[in-house]
């Protein structure tokens, strides 16, 4: 087996996407661009990965040591081209003689199974030292053409900015992503100029270099949706469709239902379960999971949260980071919950707010309750025992406990614990006034005809 190398090129500085953040940390999904890359680069299992990042990119090299495969970074200083980001990883690769992958950090959905079929290109005679990844395109603005001889054999790539009005009609593109033997990547980058429409070290001027040392090279073809290169925030939007669309397919296939499958948007992480109901304009954001039989109700979102079987969320609730839902617990609309525990079967289910609490199992908090639970200064515990009911509009003034099946009145605010059982209420005693209310209108009536003299008609107030 030859031994495989990755590198990463992510030094760019992603101008057209007119950002103060770098491109490969623009989001895919909930993730960065280079974390999406990195995962697949991970499944493919090379030997080494190299990245290349531009100075004050310290935030990249970071994103990508989160994805679960180690990666040597190497800072290219000034963004003279892809040539030159190559390059960079040069001392990195010293003595390197496997397979070379390069890949752009902003061709970031290209699957492992074609990192592996350019691999393969290159061990097939008459193993060519190149074998560049290449889509048709029905606009091919913007990318490099491959130019191919009539033995089928690849001669160049012609930058767009670069090429004729002849060679811009070639719909052959490169997306590029190329395999190179390490034996030869740094020794052919030495023959590559920057005399070119942008001034800059194309890595894609190796292919005539290496043609003109009588080295062969190729090609293989992808479909164009897995390698289109982001440059822009329209070209974003493109890709997190695609990848939305992967998700949720993936979704329906381990048995959710989606209505509206286009309204509902996942992250890369997402888990749901089988029997699930996802109603339409649902926002998953990282790191929810959602267990067998579950439905979430319309336009709610949820985040960080994890929702157990036989739940029903929604519509428009919002379970932010922490929120932990047990079976069979029912969320209502307008509830946010936020680093709580919903114990089993417990309800919370009109326009509340729970906050760094815990709600016992088969617990009913009404209407219009909220967990205070910061003072401008710190966050506090709220803890509602099992089967405890929790009157409307109650203020739950943490740090405070109530007990197994304590029933708080509507409208209380509650400082202090209240026991197992308890009765717990501290509005105001009710007075009514007989005849109050007609005593009151009478007199309000004649003090306006007073103040507004003959000019009031007898149609009164
Ligand atoms: C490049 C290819 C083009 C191909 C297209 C596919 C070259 C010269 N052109 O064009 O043939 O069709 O991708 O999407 O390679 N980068 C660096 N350092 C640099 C310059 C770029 O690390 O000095 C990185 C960028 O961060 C980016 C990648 O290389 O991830 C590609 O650079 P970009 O400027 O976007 O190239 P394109 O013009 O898209
Ligand atoms: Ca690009």
């Amino acid at each position: 087996m030859t031994k495989i190398a990755v590198v990463v090129l992510a030094a760019g500085k992603g101008t057209r996407m007119k950002s103060r953040v770098p491109k490969a940390l623009h989001p895919l999904a909930g993730r960065p661009m280079i974390a999406q890359l990195l995962a697949s680069v991970a499944e493919l299992g090379p030997d080494r990965v190299v990245l290349v990042t531009g100075p004050d990119m310290e935030a990249v090299a970071e994103a990508a040591n989160g994805a679960g495969i180690p990666v040597d970074c190497v800072v290219q200083r000034k963004p003279l081209g892809t040539g030159d980001a190559v390059s960079t990883a040069r001392e990195t690769l010293d003595g390197f003689a496997g397979d070379i992958l390069v890949l752009y950090g902003d061709v970031p959905l290209i699957r492992p199974e074609t990192m592996r079929a350019l691999i393969e290109a290159r061990a097939r005679t008459p193993q060519p030292a190149i074998v560049v990844l290449g889509m048709r395109l029905d606009d091919p603005r913007g990318y490099g053409r491959l130019i191919v001889d009539e033995g089928g054999a690849l001669d160049a790539i012609v930058e767009h900015r670069d090429a004729s009005a002849e060679q811009r009609a070639i719909d052959l593109c490169n997306s590029g992503v190329m395999a190179v033997a390490g034996a030869h990547l740094f020794g052919l980058l030495d023959d590559v100029g920057n005399d070119n429409a942008k001034g800059e070290i194309y890595l894609t001027d190796i292919v005539a270099v290496a043609r003109g040392r009588g080295l062969a090279c190729g090609f293989i073809e992808t479909d164009a949706d897995e390698v289109i290169g982001i440059n822009s925030r329209a070209d974003l939007a493109r890709v997190e469709a695609l990848v939305q669309e992967r998700l949720r397919r993936r979704a329906m296939e381990d048995g959710a239902t989606m209505i509206d499958p286009a309204s509902v948007h996942l992250s890369f992480d997402t888990v749901i379960g089988r029997d699930v109901t996802v109603e339409p304009q649902v926002v998953f954001g990282p790191g929810v999971r959602v267990g067998d039989g579950v439905r979430i109700r319309a336009f709610s979102h949820l985040e960080g949260a994890t929702v157990e079987q036989d739940a029903v969320v929604g519509p428009n609730a919002r379970l932010r980071p922490g929120a932990k839902i047990g079976p069979g617990a029912q969320i209502g609309n307008f509830v946010e919950i936020k680093a709580a525990t919903i114990e089993a079967g417990a309800k919370v289910n009109h326009l509340t707010y729970i906050g760094d609490a815990r709600v016992g199992e088969r617990a009913n908090v009404g209407a219009g309750t909220i967990t205070c639970n910061y003072d401008g200064f710190t966050k506090s515990h709220t803890d509602i025992g099992a089967g405890a009911f929790i009157g409307s509009n109650t203020a739950l003034v943490a740090p405070v406990s109530i007990g197994d099946g304590a029933v708080i009145g509507a409208g209380s605010v509650i400082t202090l614990d209240v026991k197992a059982d308890a009765l717990a209420l501290t509005r105001a005693e009710q007075k009514s006034l007989e005849g109050g209310a007609a005593r009151l209108r009478a007199k309000k009536r004649a003090a306006k005809l007073a103040k507004g003299g003959t000019k009031r008609t007898a149609k009164g107030g």
